[in-house]
């Protein structure tokens, strides 16, 4: 017999909640230890439940219930919640899964998908990994000046916004980077002091020993300050230090630099995401091409590696079908050239938001940041419910 898995249920319809409790009767790990009409009492309750999974109906009253999840979420970090809807559609899934929800399940429930997911519940629950939330994303190329760093500084402040949760934002340019300059940073603590320090730094003490973007949730580890010491930072030091960025950080955007060397390639393993950076022009292409060979190398599937045209202009002379071509990979996504915004913000060490929030780059960073996190959230979703069609 594993770790009882204590239920409850959240539902306006009884014959739905009967239903619940009946597919879930079976089971002699599960007890359903309170089930509510009243979705206020129920919160009241699952609060103060710790571990537990709860079932919660967004058929009715769905905006309040969604802003109940998030609730839930914030003051009961250990619950699993499984949203159930007559009323499905792709929005409705992304905003509870980014709620904080584990699992959204169709109404009328099918007992076999049911129980398929309630096994797959059970067994993460049992390995309780309360870090699988965090998401790695990092900017790469393998040829300099082509925006590596604007896009992995301009995204991350811009997850932090959307998401209102904690973002990590790396420099691996162990030597000069820009990630501080870029944000007018003098970060009293920088890559090296955290490499050695990792072993023996609690949630906390990283905390401290990171950088707080003015009073965003938005956190920064720079480059260090003295190029001699970035010799010593190993790969493993590297590792360890997402290891235990994970347990407090919902994102981790990385600006890996162009040198492929044994850290690169342990961020490049860590990533979720890959945002592959490229411009409009032969050489750069040319790049691109060959960093996809070494993913390929890597045995990294296309579905992490996301191609991204950087300063991009309407009617460029190569077609972006050209490059898909050459490059066998969709884009993903393209940031329009705008130098003038561009370069105020790294001159005044802001992000370009700052500069003039109206300007089609910082309207085109938030809609970025918000297709990446779509994506992360959705893909979590596809991975669970991977033979189900969805459309997204
Ligand atoms: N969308 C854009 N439109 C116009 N200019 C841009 C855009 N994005 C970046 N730039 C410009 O490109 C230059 C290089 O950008 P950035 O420093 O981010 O590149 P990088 O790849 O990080 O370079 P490095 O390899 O030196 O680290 C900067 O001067 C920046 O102003
Ligand atoms: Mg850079």
């Amino acid at each position: 017999m594993g770790e009882t898995l204590n239920v409850i249920i959240l539902d306006k319809e009884e014959t739905s909640r009967n239903i619940i409790k009946n597919y879930l009767s079976c089971d002699e790990d599960i007890s359903v230890i309170g089930e509510f009409f009243d979705f206020e009492l129920g919160y009241d309750f699952a609060r103060e439940k710790g571990k537990c999974l709860v079932f919660i109906d967004i058929s009715q009253e769905q905006n309040e219930t969604i802003s109940l999840i998030k609730r839930l979420k914030e003051n009961n970090k250990d619950a699993f919640i499984i949203v159930l809807s007559a009323k499905p559609s792709t929005e409705t899934i992304i905003k509870v899964m980014r709620a904080g929800a584990k699992e959204f399940l169709n109404k009328p429930l099918i007992q076999s998908e049911f129980i398929e997911t309630i096994k797959e519940i059970k067994s993460e629950f049992e390995n309780a990994e309360p870090a699988d939330s965090c998401k790695i994303i990092s900017t790469f190329s393998n040829k300099g000046g082509i925006g590596k760093t604007s896009i992995a500084v301009n995204l991350a402040v811009e997850l932090a916004q959307l998401s209102k949760e904690k973002v990590a934002l790396i420099d691996l340019n162990l030597q000069l980077g820009d990630v501080a300059t870029f944000l007018d940073m003098n970060p009293p603590f920088a890559m090296d002091y955290i490499a050695n320090n990792i072993n023996n730094l609690n949630e906390e003490d990283l905390l401290k020993a990171m950088s707080r973007y003015k009073n965003t949730s938005l956190y920064v580890i720079a480059d260090p300050l003295n190029i001699d010491n970035s010799q010593d930072i190993t790969a493993e030091q590297i590792k360890n230090i997402f290891a235990a960025l994970k347990k407090t950080f919902s994102y981790i955007v990385i600006d890996i630099g162009t040198n492929i060397d044994s850290k690169t390639i342990a961020a490049l393993d860590s990533s979720d995401l890959i945002l592959l950076i490229a411009i409009v022009n032969l050489p750069a292409i040319r790049s691109t091409q060959r960093c996809m060979d070494l993913f390929n190398k890597l045995g990294y599937s296309s579905n992490k590696i996301k191609l991204v045209l950087n300063r991009y202009m309407e009617n460029e002379d190569i077609k972006t079908s050209d490059i898909e071509e050459v490059v066998k990979q969709k884009v993903y996504w393209k940031i329009p050239n705008n130098y003038l915004t561009m370069m105020s913000a790294i001159n005044k060490g802001v992000p370009v938001n700052e500069i003039n929030a109206e300007s089609n780059i910082s309207v085109n960073y938030k809609d970025f940041a918000s297709k990446v996190s779509d994506y992360l959230i959705t893909r979590k979703f596809d991975k669970n419910y991977g033979k189900r069609e969805l459309n997204i």
